[in-house]
């Protein structure tokens, strides 16, 4: 099986395992705990904290370890809404973001927040004027995904935080799940408050993952307990799986910028044998978008069949296009671009990751082109 289902997640890279491996039979002790064990095993998270921290050029003191990017995600907008909410109710976010995201924000309304959803344009992209239209008095919070899990659009993260600058009361939260280790993302210099990371999408172990989180910001925790991550996130830290993280980020570092440019080279092999396919279209930004998705629509076929065809190829894709509640509704995201409902609902998403091959890439499209072939009969257009 070939594996072009990187956004998803990632296969951990065998380093990480044994990373992983490793820090359970030897680090097992309780990093709060005074002896021996508990000072080894707190040793290792001080090591991953500053790792983290110089991937991201920030202090260790504003790394969080948490359980992935939706606790981080909870956690900033949770944790700003109540820590805030006597200065003001309002939360600016986009209608493109992550459930993680879009889904608190709706929670949040439930607890008399208002929160206002930017619209976008037909690739996915939120304007900077739009966010400054948006702003009120009572505004507390702008949360943005640096890059869209669905079409790969990179928002204009940099512009919104130079921006905010001039809102010092307002603060910015960047999900950057799929962004971190693909483009750079410098918080400090781009006037960010807080940013969610996950590692399971950079090859590392799933369950665990990052809040970045400016010094001196304070936030209400999610979690209560025994005060770890400096009260924030109570609960003994995952280990393990923080040493796996660690080692991810560094691999990520060997690799680096060239690795970006193979994936942005891998997605362009696809972009160009796409466009020779009879029925198919491209739904990702052809500039501007990150460098391991692309997201396609057969207008007229099922998503779902085209998937199963390309998986009786041996092709593991995903699709966005229903939400597993309602059966034949589009991908909200697809659908805020302005997309017409047939091409979002035979949407298709392909994401590339260390492991692919150029090669690979020639064969799915064989198996594509055949696929979109062998359903055509069936096609509703
Ligand atoms: C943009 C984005 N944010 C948040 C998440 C959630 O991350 P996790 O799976 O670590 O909870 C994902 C995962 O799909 C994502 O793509």
């Amino acid at each position: 099986m070939i594996y072009l289902d990187n956004s998803a997640t990632t296969q951990p890279h065998p380093q990480v395992a044994d990373v992983v491996k490793r820090a359970m039979e030897e680090y097992y002790g309780n990093p709060s705990s005074l002896h021996q064990k508990g000072l080894e095993a707190e040793h290792v998270l001080k090591q991953a904290r500053s790792v983290a921290a110089q991937a991201l050029r920030v202090k260790p003191a504003e790394i969080f370890f948490t359980s992935g990017g939706t606790e981080s995600n909870n956690t900033a907008l949770k944790g700003v809404a109540f820590q805030y909410q006597s200065r003001g109710k309002h939360i600016v976010t986009t209608q493109v973001e992550h459930p993680s995201v879009y889904d608190v924000c709706k929670q949040l309304e439930g607890f008399g927040f208002s929160v206002t959803y930017l619209p976008v344009d037909s690739e996915g992209r939120v304007s900077v004027a739009d966010v400054q239209a948006a702003i009120r008095p009572d505004t507390i919070l702008v949360s943005v995904m640096h890059v869209n899990n669905e079409l790969g659009t990179v928002q204009p993260i940099q512009e919104i935080g130079s921006l905010l600058r001039q809102h010092p009361k307002i603060l910015f939260h960047v999900d950057a799940v799929q962004s971190f280790g693909k483009i750079p993302l410098l918080p400090h210099e781009w006037g960010i408050d807080l940013v969610s990371i996950s590692a399971h999408k950079f090859h590392g172990p799933r369950g665990v993952g990052i809040l970045y989180k400016r010094d001196g910001l304070k936030l209400q925790p999610l979690l209560m307990g025994g005060g770890q991550e400096a009260g924030l996130r109570s609960g003994t830290e995952n280990l393990p799986a923080i040493a796996g993280m660690a080692k991810a980020i560094r691999l990520l570092e060997e690799t680096g910028h060239d690795e970006s440019e193979r994936l942005a080279g891998l997605i362009r092999r696809l972009r160009a044998g796409i466009a020779d396919i009879p029925g198919c279209v491209i739904n990702s930004p052809a500039d501007g978008a990150a460098p391991h998705i692309l997201n396609i629509s057969v207008p007229g076929a099922k998503a779902e069949v085209l998937l199963h065809a390309l998986e009786e190829r041996g092709f593991l894709v995903s699709t966005k296009s229903a939400c597993s509640s309602k059966a034949n509704e589009p991908s909200r995201v697809l659908m805020a671009t302005g997309m017409d409902r047939n091409r979002a609902l035979s949407a298709l998403r392909i994401s590339v990751g260390r492991y692919n091959k150029a090669e690979e890439i020639d064969r799915f499209l064989v198996a594509l082109r055949e696929s979109v072939d062998r359903i055509r009969p069936y096609m509703n257009v």
